[in-house]
């Protein structure tokens, strides 16, 4: 019997592993062969994550025209989905014609959350901590002399209390410590601040501390992205209407707008991909930034301008860094980061934010024009074509019939690959 129970996976060598892998999951030599090829990565990877067997390489596609703030950007982007890279690029055209996007951010500004429960008074407590507030933001700003000398560092505290709790568990009150964290995401030296001022807190507060974490709903650290569509460029009235009415219909039903985000975050979670950042953590912040009212509403807003024209914005938390994590580890990401060409954390934020609005109009557009399906085909008829069997010119050959046939189907491509073969 095979058993998962393995002590000591960790300290095996890349190759005992994957000699282990062969042996539970009966892989092949040609299968072992694909892991052992770690690419760019390299042996890199081993000091990133336990327990490693291999890379996961994603297609990198580089999305372009995008013009931002004046500026011209090419930008990397890491997806497996098909379409998305050149509806990015398609979209950032035709926003050309009335300047491209126009962005914003605020400071890089993350929220570390102390839990503070088993309060005797919280009034009291409360009122403790904001007396206290210089010497909290003192004992986190020890942690980290660097980013306090590079204008970085604990700024301000905001106190909440939470209520809604059952009776026997007592009030809780939550400290938010605002770290300017300049150019990295942060969660690394948040932590490390909140857990070193959590002690001073039970002191002062006769409280005891719990859970002391970054929070990833990220409001003081926003981007937004605007741009303007030419009626006439983009398809006309109809089109502007349809994407109008698209947009009414995902703020006002959350199975549509959890679709309509997603397209939004397909563009941004490509870009925080290639560039090595945390796409779990801005996904989180992202949906949570839409529920924010109490009601999910959707991430950008489509208005017709006076010239009749489409308007569209966008504005979500942004929590990216160019420096920590693996932003300047993994090699891909060093190089994707050079192709952007952005000086500042705020700066690769601003350029994702314009990406999400790029691709959240794109998709739009689609829909009211022709539907997904027609732009995803071509490259859908490829990976069929791969699945079934297909290598090199025959990839194409197949896909182009099963377009023309209008039968994406692996069935159809394996037919095919035995006649013309
Ligand atoms: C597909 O990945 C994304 C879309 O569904 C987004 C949308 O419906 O707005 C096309």
């Amino acid at each position: 019997m095979r058993s998962s129970r393995i002590s000591g996976f960790y300290k095996l060598s890349f190759k005992k592993r994957l000699k282990v892998l062969e042996g539970f999951a009966g892989l092949n030599k040609e299968e072992i062969k694909i892991l052992s090829n770690r690419g760019a990565l390299g042996e890199i990877g081993e000091r990133m994550i336990e327990n490693v067997v291999g890379t996961m390489p994603l297609p990198l596609g580089i999305a372009t025209n995008f013009l931002i703030n004046g500026k011209d950007y090419l930008i990397p982007m890491a997806i497996d989905e098909p379409s998305v890279v050149a509806a990015a690029s398609n979209a950032a055209k035709m926003a050309r014609e009335k300047g491209g996007f126009e962005t914003s951010s605020t400071e890089p500004i993350m929220i570390g959350q102390i839990q503070v429960t088993n309060i005797p008074d919280s009034l009291m407590a409360k009122s403790k901590i904001l007396e206290n507030k210089k010497k909290i933001l003192e004992i986190a700003n020890k942690k980290d002399p660097l980013l306090l000398k590079l204008g970085g560092g604990a700024k301000d505290i905001e106190v909440r209390e939470i209520n809604r709790m059952r009776i026997e568990e007592g009030k809780m009150i939550i400290l938010h410590l605002l770290v300017n964290v300049k150019d990295a995401m942060g969660a690394n030296v948040v932590n490390t601040m909140t857990e070193a001022v959590s002690p001073w807190l039970e002191k002062i507060t006769g409280g005891k501390t719990l859970l002391r974490i970054v929070s990833n709903l990220a409001t003081h650290r926003l981007a937004s992205a605007k741009a303007v569509f030419r009626k006439e460029i983009i398809g006309g009235e109809n089109v502007v209407d349809g994407i109008i009415k698209a947009y009414l219909f995902a703020q006002s039903d959350p199975y549509r707008c959890a679709t309509h985000n997603k397209g939004i975050m397909n563009g941004i979670d490509a870009v925080l991909i290639a560039t090595g950042n945390d796409f779990r953590a801005v996904e989180a912040g992202a949906h949570a930034f839409a529920a924010m009212t109490g009601k999910y509403l959707p991430l950008t807003d489509w208005q017709r301008n006076k010239d009749g024209d489409l308007a569209g914005h966008i504005k979500l938390p942004l929590a990216v860094g160019i420096v920590g994590g693996a932003t300047n580890v993994h090699p891909t990401a060093k190089i994707n980061l050079k192709i952007l060409g952005v000086k500042t954390a705020g700066e690769l934020a601003e350029v994702i934010a314009a990406v999400g609005l790029a691709q959240n109009f794109a998709a739009l557009r689609a829909l009211v024009k022709e539907g997904i399906q027609k732009g995803h085909m071509s490259l859908q008829a490829k990976n069929v074509a791969i699945v079934a069997g297909a290598k090199g010119k025959m990839v194409d050959k197949i896909a182009e019939i099963l377009v023309k046939e209008k039968k994406v189907r692996i069935d159809r491509a394996k037919e095919l690959l035995k006649k013309i073969k």
